[in-house]
């Protein structure tokens, strides 16, 4: 090769290293030692975000396509597994997919449990913002908790945003559950011993159809929930918005519950700067119900934020008006139910992460359910991170992950 061309390829593959560089030094929660792993996962995921919202600009609804989900779903599936494919057949599992009243559910049956006519059951809803993943993205997880609890396990399909706004994603999974919970006789389960779990957006769908069906189901799993959208400036929002943000971030968690509220992107920046919300309704009874009184200071980083002041004189009462319905109803917003409306709740397994911008949200409604007398156990993992159950095995594993996974399969073994 000629001097030159050495220079070229020479300056050409510095500025390359130069650059992934800059773009894989993703901030990595204290206390997570697979610094790599951290970084391979933000980088991944962080350029199908940039795609996406390249496509929202150029008039793609939240860059929403056949094929940006098929993406999405595949690199995640990759992280998880090791293979675009996914998992395979496993002969400890009998795995159908079907439907429930209409509604498609991928069904895991450990042969373990063969033969025996009532069978512990729990209905997963699956996470990704209403808008994004499937049951087969999360089809590791959904089979490591059917074989190791042993339980049967109906992960649900449900239709998503924005094509399908609230509230019809949480009428899937509440049809699927209440199904689950009629046919048990002809299914081989046990009434008696029906879960329901999700992480993320599905944890927002736990704790909703938990709100619906409340005593006929004996366990709610909601894991690293979103729970309101009535306040973005909570002290975890305020934290943990530059920690793994491929994952998930201040922005992306807005424009997911866009999608589901149908409300449009151009409030973006007032959603962001709580602005939304008018100086009489952050002195509401709502806003009271997610207010510092409910915060766990002891979960909170950086000392400021432990003694927050809430400035409730500011915000567009038009903007506010406009979507009052939506932000104050409590199957969109669990959190925004009365004390009362928790009474009678299952066995509660609140799963947080310290490093989530949702991190709040699920200790708000930990600490709210104890109040009401809810029986509740919170597994909260002061380095975890948004999405850490996927990897609780898998090329990019974390020790978190696995530690989360395994404390929450010996809570259903003791429980369910
Ligand atoms: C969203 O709201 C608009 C009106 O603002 C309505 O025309 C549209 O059908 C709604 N979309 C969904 C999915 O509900
Ligand atoms: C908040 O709303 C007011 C109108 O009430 C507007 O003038 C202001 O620019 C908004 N601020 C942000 C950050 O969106």
């Amino acid at each position: 090769m000629s001097k030159i061309g050495s220079a070229l390829v020479a300056v050409l593959t510095a500025i390359a290293a130069v650059t992934l560089t800059h773009y894989m030094d993703t901030q990595v929660p204290e206390g997570v030692p697979e610094v790599w792993n951290a970084r391979i996962l933000d980088a991944a995921l962080r350029t199908n975000g940039k795609l996406i919202l390249s496509l929202h600009d150029l008039g793609v609804p939240g860059g929403i396509t056949w094929w940006t989900r098929a993406m999405v779903s595949t690199v995640l599936k990759t992280l998880i597994t090791g293979s675009p494919f996914g998992k395979g057949n496993d002969p400890e599992l009998k795995i159908t997919d079907t439907e429930y009243a209409g509604v498609p559910v991928r069904v895991y049956e450990p042969q373990s449990l063969s033969g025996e006519g009532r069978r512990p059951v729990m209905v997963y809803y699956h996470g990704g913002g209403w808008s994004w993943l499937d049951v087969d993205v999360y089809d590791a997880s959904t089979r490591e908790l059917a074989m190791k609890v042993p339980m049967v396990l109906v992960s649900v399909g449900y239709r998503q945003s924005p094509e399908h706004a609230h509230p019809i994603p949480l009428e899937d999974c509440l049809r699927v559950t209440e199904y689950v919970i009629k046919h048990a006789d002809d299914l081989q389960l046990d009434p008696k011993r029906v879960s329901i779990a999700g992480d993320s957006a599905g944890g927002h769908l736990t704790a909703a159809v938990a709100l619906q069906l409340r005593e006929k189901i004996k366990i709610q799993v909601p894991i690293y929930p979103c729970l309101q959208l009535l306040d973005l400036q909570t002290p975890s929002y305020i934290e943990n918005r530059n920690f793994i943000p491929g994952m998930l971030n201040d922005v992306s968690m807005l424009s997911y519950w866009m999608n589901y509220g149908n409300i449009s992107y151009q409030w973006m920046p007032d959603f962001l700067a709580n602005n939304h919300t008018s100086p009489e309704l952050k002195r509401s009874k709502y806003a009271s119900r997610i207010s510092p009184k409910w915060y766990m200071p002891e979960h909170i980083r950086t000392e400021s934020l432990r003694r927050m002041d809430k400035r409730q004189d500011f915000g567009d009462s038009e903007l506010s008006q406009k979507y009052e319905s939506v932000l104050l109803d409590p199957l969109f917003a669990p959190l925004m139910a009365d004390d009362k409306e928790y009474v009678g709740l299952p066995l509660t397994y609140v799963l947080t992460a310290g490093y989530d911008v949702l991190r709040d949200d699920g200790l708000i409604y930990a600490q709210r359910l104890k109040k009401a007398g809810v029986n509740v156990h919170l597994a909260h993992y002061q380095e975890g991170f948004h999405g850490m159950i996927f990897f609780f095995d898998g090329p990019i594993a974390f020790d978190v992950g696995k530690r989360a996974m395994q404390d929450l399969v010996s809570f259903l073994q003791e429980n369910l």
